[in-house]
This record gives C-alpha cells, sequence and structure tokens, in this order.
C-alpha cells in the first residue's frame, strides 16, 4: 500500500519535516513529482538540514528513498546535496534509488526559465529558476532527456541536439549570458548520476508493493500549486496532488490508502498569483517573523496570511484527504485574534468555491474570528492539554473541511506533533 504526504496550500507547509517523521514506519519513501524547486527542511541531530531533490526519508536506515519518474533532477543539485547528507555519516548510494524515467534538467532549462521571467516583467510567476517549467515542456513536447539515456552509447548527440533547440529559443529572448560553467558542472554530475542505483521505477515499487511493505509518496510544492487545479498561470508544471502519485511512480490508484495534507494553521505563498488572505500589514508581518517565514529554496520572504478553509477544502476534495497534519499551530501562540476565510465574497455574493482565475475577481475573503491563546503550546507533548481556545480553533476547521485533523504540529523539531 501507498501512503502520501502532501501539501494543501501553496508549498512550505512542513511536509519534509512530516515526512521525516513518519519515515521510519515505512519501507520506500518516494518523490513523485517536482524537482529543486522543492526545499524540505528537516532537523538532524538539532541541525537544520534542506533537501530539494533527496526524498526526506534518507536519514532513516530502513527506509530505501526512491526519485521517481514524474520528477525533474538537476544533477548538480543532486551531487551537492549528497555531499550534504554524507556529512551526518548517511550512506546515500546505497539507499538511493533513481527512476530511469526520471527527467534531467539541463542547465539551458535554468536559462530558459530565466529568460521566460524576465520577458514576463510584472505578469512574471515569480519562479524559483530552477529550470522547471523549461523541463516539463520538454517532457511534454517529447524532447526531453531522461536519467535512463545516460545508459545510451549517444547520450551526448542526444545533449547537443537539445541544447541547440534551446541556443534557439533563448536567441529569441535575447538571452546571452555565458553559461559554460554550469555546463561544465553539470557534465561532472553526470558522471556522478551514473554511479547510482538506476531503477526501473515502477516495477521495484510495484514490487515491494506486492512484497506487503509499505511506501511513503512525499509530495513537493502543493495543490494550490498543481498544474491543472492550481491558481494558474502562478502554479508550478506538475501534477503535485494525489493523482500524480500514480503518474509519477506508476502505480495504480486502488494501491493508495491514506492521503495526509498538511496546511499550515495559518497560509503562506511564495511568488507571484492570487492570495486571498494575504495580510500586507503589521499582522502579515509578525506572522512573518514569528514563522520565521523566508523561502528554504531561494531565501525569499513568504507572503503571509489566515488560513483560508475555502482553497483547503477543494485541496482536501481534490486530493481525496483522509488525515490532515495541522503544522506550525505554534506560530499563532501569540496572536490575541484568529481569523479564518470561510467564504469569498465576489461583488457581493459570497461562495465557498474557488473561482478559476481569482486575480481577475474583485474577491474579498470572509472571515470568522476566534480568541487567540496566548499560551506556549511548543513545550506541549499531549492532545489534552492543548488550550482550550486552540481546541476550538481546530474544531472548526475539522468541521469545515469535513476531514479529521490528526496530528498537530507545535515547533519544527522532529518529536514537537501531537496526536489529536
Ligand atoms: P516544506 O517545503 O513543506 O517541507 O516546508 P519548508 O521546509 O519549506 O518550510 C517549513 C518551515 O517551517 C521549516 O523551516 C520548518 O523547519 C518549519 N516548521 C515545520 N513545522 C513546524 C512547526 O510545527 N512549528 C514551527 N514553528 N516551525 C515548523
Ligand atoms: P515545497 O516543496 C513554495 C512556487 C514558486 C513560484 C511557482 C512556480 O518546498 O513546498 P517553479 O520554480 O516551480 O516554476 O515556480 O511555484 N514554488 C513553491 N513555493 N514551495 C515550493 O516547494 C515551491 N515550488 C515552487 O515560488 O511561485
Ligand atoms: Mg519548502
Amino acid at each position: 500500500m501507498v501512503d502520501v504526504i502532501l501539501g494543501l496550500q501553496w508549498g512550505d507547509e512542513g511536509k519534509g519535516k512530516i515526512v521525516d517523521y513518519f519515515a521510519p514506519d515505512y519501507d520506500i519513501v518516494a518523490r513523485f513529482q517536482g524537482g529543486p524547486n522543492a526545499g524540505h527542511t528537516l532537523y538532524v541531530d538539532g541541525k537544520k538540514v534542506v533537501l530539494h531533490q533527496i526524498p526526506s526519508g534518507i536519514f532513516h536506515q530502513q527506509a530505501q528513498n526512491i526519485i521517481g519518474g514524474g520528477v525533474v533532477l538537476d544533477p548538480v543539485i543532486l551531487r551537492k546535496e549528497c555531499a550534504t547528507v554524507e556529512s551526518f555519516g548517511i550512506d546515500v548510494k546505497k539507499n538511493l534509488f533513481i527512476s530511469q524515467r526520471t527527467n534531467l534538467i539541463l542547465p539551458t532549462h535554468r536559462a530558459l526559465d530565466k529568460a521566460s521571467e524576465l520577458h514576463k516583467g510584472e505578469g512574471k510567476i515569480g519562479s524559483t529558476l530552477k529550470g522547471i517549467g523549461p523541463a516539463y515542456m520538454d517532457k511534454t513536447g517529447r524532447n526531453a532527456l531522461r536519467v535512463g539515456d545516460l545508459l545510451n552509447k549517444n547520450f551526448t548527440s542526444q545533449y547537443i541536439k537539445l541544447r541547440l533547440k534551446h541556443q534557439r529559443l533563448l536567441d529569441n529572448f535575447n538571452f546571452n549570458e555565458d553559461i559554460s560553467a554550469w555546463e561544465d558542472e553539470f557534465f561532472e554530475a553526470i558522471e556522478f548520476l551514473r554511479s547510482f542505483q538506476i531503477i526501473n521505477g515502477e516495477y521495484f515499487v510495484n514490487n515491494k508493493i506486492s512484497e506487503g511493505k509499505k511506501v511513503l509518496a512525499e509530495g513537493a510544492q502543493a495543490a494550490m500549486l498543481d498544474i491543472d487545479f492550481g491558481t494558474y498561470p502562478f502554479v508550478t508544471s506538475s501534477n503535485t496532488i494525489s493523482a500524480g502519485v500514480c503518474t509519477g511512480l506508476g502505480v495504480a490508484p486502488q494501491k493508495i490508502n491514506k492521503v495526509l495534507g498538511v496546511t499550515k494553521s495559518y497560509c503562506t505563498r511564495v511568488g507571484s498569483g492570487p492570495f486571498p488572505t494575504e495580510l500586507e500589514n503589521e499582522t502579515g508581518e509578525e506572522l512573518r517573523k514569528t514563522g520565521n517565514e523566508f523561502g528554504a529554496t531561494t531565501g525569499r520572504p513568504r507572503r503571509c496570511g489566515w488560513i483560508d478553509l475555502v482553497a483547503l477544502k477543494y485541496a482536501c476534495m481534490i486530493n481525496g484527504v483522509t488525515d490532515v497534519v495541522m503544522t506550525k499551530a505554534d506560530v499563532l501562540d501569540s496572536f490575541n485574534e484568529l481569523n479564518v476565510c470561510t467564504s469569498y465574497s465576489i461583488n457581493g455574493t459570497e461562495t465557498q468555491e474557488v473561482p478559476l482565475q481569482m486575480e481577475r475577481l474583485p474577491l474579498q475573503p470572509v472571515y470568522k474570528s476566534f480568541k487567540g491563546w496566548n499560551t506556549d503550546t511548543s513545550i506541549i507533548s499531549e492532545a489534552s492539554k492543548l488550550p482550550d481556545d486552540m481546541k476550538t480553533y481546530i474544531g472548526f476547521i475539522n468541521e469545515y473541511l469535513g476531514a479529521p485533523v490528526k496530528y498537530v504540529s507545535n515547533g519544527p523539531g522532529r518529536e514537537q506533533i501531537i496526536e489529536m
């Protein structure tokens, strides 16, 4: 069986921490989509580690970690990340397996990402500039190089052909930065990649499932950044939702068991695009400061606001969420009043549905207010000891979503999580 952990908002919900927490219960931890646009933060022996390409189960010796076929992989970033993980005494190559279907991110994909964003100007997506969009475009355009291609004798000529195509596109953008240093790094990293266990991912995972092994699929980004169901065009280029597990790993839908959806107790977004509950005021600033809301991948300040239950309920529906995990509950500890968005008002009409192009609508969030709990919850370890005002807040969210909040995370540490 496969359980899934994925994000329900606009990313950075704390998926990495939650995967790391549950990983001891699993035989396999697999990334199924996205690439180094992800930044998943874990604390290992009290030290902070941010993973971009490697699944967050890598610090658990019993877990085999897979980079699935739905992922886009930058070998340069992988190589650097392996060095970080190895500095903790972990034998990465022993426990990391890479699907031969995984698509490669080339240096020119990064250049194209940058050129495209510059060209868009004010209308830019706010991409992480890791080459994600261009790499997935080559995948769907049927031009991509995949990890399995490394085994072909003509890999270099395949690369040159694609690079020429990219050069024509870059010329169109009038982009003429010298990326030769990126290419040198890339080819060194390609050699490094060849030394990994390159697998037929779909057989690997399905054979394990047949043997009764437990698989945990680790989502990157989140529902509202999904290419089909997110706030398009301000999204990423992959299916971040539970359906992406099927296409990204090659497992059938009936093999999916639990879907754990991760949400913050408030909401953040990094990059451009609609964010109905955004607070561009002191309260937003307070959330950013208390929650230390700066991007794990790019360091950009995250936009902050109240929890948006309309978007969250939509995300639960699309994903088939069975259990909700609420992270960063402790960040709200010192707020006197909390708001939750229960509907959107558009031209005076209230709706509880996420409309197609929110950014084009005069959309106002409608809030219900709650009393803050003014208690340090980060030191609490039992649900029964949580303050009543927090229980009321969580209880309302439970009821609105129709999916139970089963876990509350009350700090960045591995053990700071409470089963409700
Ligand atoms: P991910 O991309 O979903 O894995 O999330 P990120 O790692 O990008 O961002 C989440 C941030 O919140 C990281 O800095 C975590 O260490 C931190 N974090 C996770 N859970 C909690 C929590 O319950 N409380 C607090 N205060 N921080 C948390
Ligand atoms: P994790 O897994 C937050 C955002 C970018 C941008 C948009 C498109 O750490 O939650 P892309 O580089 O994918 O073309 O950028 O998506 N974005 C993320 N925001 N967390 C992430 O990943 C993100 N990955 C991409 O900021 O708005
Ligand atoms: Mg992140």
